[in-house]
Formats: structure tokens, sequence, C-alpha cells
């Protein structure tokens, strides 16, 4: 596996041939009147074109922004991907946003996931970050890979991002 930060003229299309979203989802965390409780629930997340479109749109918007991206390749094909804000959120102006992090379907649990987490918290620490914040995906799975990192609920939510994605469980991590 290679990893590297990515360039804006990297990222199209091309990039995502072989990269495949799909996740089943049987879990997932909901909060009921503030407690955090387990819900059995039958999805599946996949990525269509249009998704892909939308990733691509948002990623160089990352990079025009002064974040990074960065994308693990086996064989040359990208199997995982993260992106870190370049803009800082929080009251203190202490928070990086850790916009997007995916690993392939067929690549989960090898250790991808934490690399490119590594990859984006060195970058963080050399822009002067403290946390990251992270609007995580609810379901058991994404939420036990940030648990097993020592992410932990925001101190400090932020509205734009949670609003967006209702469902997401809003974490910090502390550099
Ligand atoms: C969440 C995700 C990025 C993690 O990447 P990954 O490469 O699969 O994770 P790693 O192999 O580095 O796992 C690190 C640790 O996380 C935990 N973990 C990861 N996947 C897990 C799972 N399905 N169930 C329980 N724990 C899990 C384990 O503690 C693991 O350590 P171990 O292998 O020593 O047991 C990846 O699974 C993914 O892309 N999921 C779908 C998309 C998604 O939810 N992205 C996050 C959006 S906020």
């Amino acid at each position: 596996m290679k990893y590297k930060e990515l360039m804006y003229s990297d990222i199209n299309m091309q990039l995502f041939h072989e990269f495949n979203r799909y996740q089943k989802v049987t879990k997932r965390w909901r909060n009921i009147d503030g407690k955090w409780i387990i819900e059995n629930v039958n999805l599946v997340e996949q990525w269509d074109e249009n998704d892909f479109e939308t990733i691509i749109d948002c990623l160089h918007t990352t990079i025009e922004t002064g974040g990074a991206v960065f994308g693990a390749f086996d064989s040359g094909f990208l199997k995982g991907f993260a992106s870190i804000e370049g803009v800082p959120l929080g009251i203190h102006h202490d928070y990086f946003d850790l916009s997007l992090l995916h690993v392939s379907s067929e690549m989960r649990g090898k250790g991808i996931g934490t690399k490119l987490f590594d990859m984006v918290c060195q970058w963080a620490k050399e822009h002067n970050a403290k946390k990251l914040y992270i609007s995580a995906n609810s379901s058991v799975d994404s939420l036990a890979f940030y648990e097993s990192k020592g992410c932990v609920d925001a101190a400090e939510t932020h509205h734009s991002l949670s609003e967006r994605k209702p469902y997401d469980r809003q974490l910090e991590y502390i550099l």
C-alpha cells in the first residue's frame, strides 16, 4: 500500500474507478432524549456517479481552501482517502475538521483507515490544531473505529456540520 498527499489535479472520476463505498449497516447509534442507544437497521450505503462527483467537488474545495487530501493506493488504485479542512473551527479556532475518511469495502480492517487518520493528525498538528472535529457516520462499525482511536463526543458542536447530517455523531480527537 502506498500513501501520499493528493494534488488538485489527481482528483477526478478516474481516481475512484476501483473504489467501492459499499457498506451494509445493521446497527447504528441514535440519540434518544439525550441518551445514546443502538438501533437495528437494514441499510446499504453506496455511491453512484453523482455522489462521486460531489465527493470530487468537496475534495477540490478542501485543497482550494487550504486543507489537504491523502490517498492510499494498492497497485496504483485508490483504496482509501481522507480529507482535512484548512479553516479552523470552534470558539478558540482550535478544531480542524476531518471531513472525509473512507476505505474501499474489500480493504477495510487492514489498518488503512488508521494510517490515513495518522496522516491527517500529523498534518493538523503541523498546522497548530489542538483537536480534530469529526461528524461521524453513526453506524456501530464506523464509530468503533473512531472509539479505537480515542475519539470522544465533541465538547463543542458545530451546527453547520451536525445539521447537514443529523444522524451523524459529533466527535473530537485531542491531538
Ligand atoms: C471507518 C473506516 C474508515 C475504518 O478504516 P479501516 O481501514 O477499516 O480501519 P482499521 O483497519 O485501521 O481499524 C482500526 C481499528 O478500528 C476498529 N475497527 C475498525 N473497523 C471495525 C469494525 N467494523 N468493527 C469494530 N471495530 C472496528 C478496530 O479496533 C481496529 O483495530 P484492530 O484491527 O486492531 O481490531 C472504514 O471501515 C470505512 O471506510 N468504513 C465505511 C465508511 C465510513 O464509515 N467512514 C467514516 C465516515 S465518518
